[in-house]
């Protein structure tokens, strides 16, 4: 893993959509025993954007990459592949980029989902930034996609108070003159904590049976407070390393994208590194976690603020189930 060479890859266009509706933390604590302010103080999260019954998670996709097309000035037909990276795919098989790839009408390009837990979203960019380096693609559509509200259990106060529906996109290609350009990227795994969020019923594990039902193995099971001290141990050693193997120092990001999993984890990966607050983006308040498209709808809402400035640094970071993490510099 490393600095990108080859072609040049560039961000052309972004899009984002999350459902209408809205479930606060108000609403929740009718659900289940919690409060607005235990779920405020301790994860950032004051509401989230739910699909309604029907919705999937390639529609939600598709809506982003539409914008995310038009922003770019590209055509279904201009596009060489499709990724979407997801843990809440419409169905196991066919993945949700082949639909996506259908419903747009893309037809020249290939289509593949990318599941690696919340870091999902990071790998994608990664993939098609690659891609793009490598020479094989020109342009590449990139989603990151969720509907996570069907695979949450709303009787679990642990997890139900996190997650929010959405997606976002954006659209790679070959950087012009004076375009954005991938710098570098670093994915990693610790396998060895494949337990600490995982979704176990229906497949080869756990076939669908009235007992996986009744155990509620068809939600998402997560060990919150091993996840925290794992990403507080973890993420802030491993970016420092990447940010200095990318040849940049840690103070020279201007941007600060981490995934939007809680805002304490966030602001305490700050802290360590000693990133001001003002350079990272925070938007978990208005969607919590979105999981693999946390990284885009925040891009997508920085983006339209008008912030970044030529030649800025923008630094992309995610972890989640697996354990996966990993990190995408991009200079705009
Ligand atoms: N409302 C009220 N109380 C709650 C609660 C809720 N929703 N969830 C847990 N509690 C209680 C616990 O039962 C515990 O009570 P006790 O002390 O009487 O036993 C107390 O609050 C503290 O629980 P703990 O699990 O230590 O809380 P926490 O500060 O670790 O916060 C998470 C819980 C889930 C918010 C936090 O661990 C977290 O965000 N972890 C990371 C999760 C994550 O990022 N997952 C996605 C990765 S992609």
């Amino acid at each position: 893993m490393g600095v990108f060479s080859g072609v040049p890859a560039s961000i052309m266009g972004t899009g984002m959509y999350v459902p209408k509706k809205v479930i606060t933390n108000e609403d929740i604590s009718k659900m289940v025993d919690t409060s607005d302010e235990w779920i405020r103080e301790r994860t950032g999260i004051l509401r989230r954007h739910l699909a309604e019954k029907g919705e999937l998670t390639s529609d939600v996709a598709e809506k982003a990459a539409r914008e995310a097309l038009e922003d770019a000035g590209v055509t279904p037909e201009d596009l060489d592949m499709v990724i979407v990276a997801t843990n809440s795919p419409d169905t196991i098989f066919p993945g949700v980029a082949p639909k996506v790839q259908g419903m747009l009408g893309a037809n020249r390009a290939g289509a593949f989902d990318v599941q690696s837990g919340c870091t999902g979203g990071v790998y994608a960019m990664a993939m098609a930034a690659s891609g793009i380096a490598s020479g094989i693609w020109k342009k590449v559509l990139v989603i990151g996609a969720e509907v996570l509200s069907p695979l949450v259990d709303w009787t679990d106060r642990n997890t139900c108070i996190l997650f929010g529906d959405g997606a976002g996109a954006m659209v790679l290609g070959a950087a012009e003159e004076g375009g954005g350009r991938f710098i570098s990227t670093e994915l990693r795994s610790d396998g060895e904590k494949h337990d600490q969020i995982t979704f176990r019923g229906g497949l080869v594990e756990n076939p669908a049976s009235q007992e996986t039902v009744e155990k509620g193995l068809h939600y998402v099971e997560m060990k919150g407070n091993e996840v925290f001290r794992f990403v507080n141990r973890i993420i802030p050693p491993f970016l420092r390393q990447f940010c200095l193997n990318s040849g940049i120092e840690p103070e020279a990001i201007e941007w600060w994208f981490f995934h939007q999993a809680n805002q304490r984890i966030i602001e305490r990966a700050a802290e360590r590194l000693g990133i001001q607050p003002e350079k990272v983006i925070i938007n978990i308040d208005e969607y919590g976690n979105t999981s693999a498209a946390s990284v885009f709808i925040a891009l997508y809402e920085f983006l339209r603020e008008d912030r970044v400035k030529k030649g800025d640094r923008l630094l992309f970071t995610a972890f989640g189930a697996g354990m996966t993490y990993g990190g995408i510099i991009y200079e705009a």
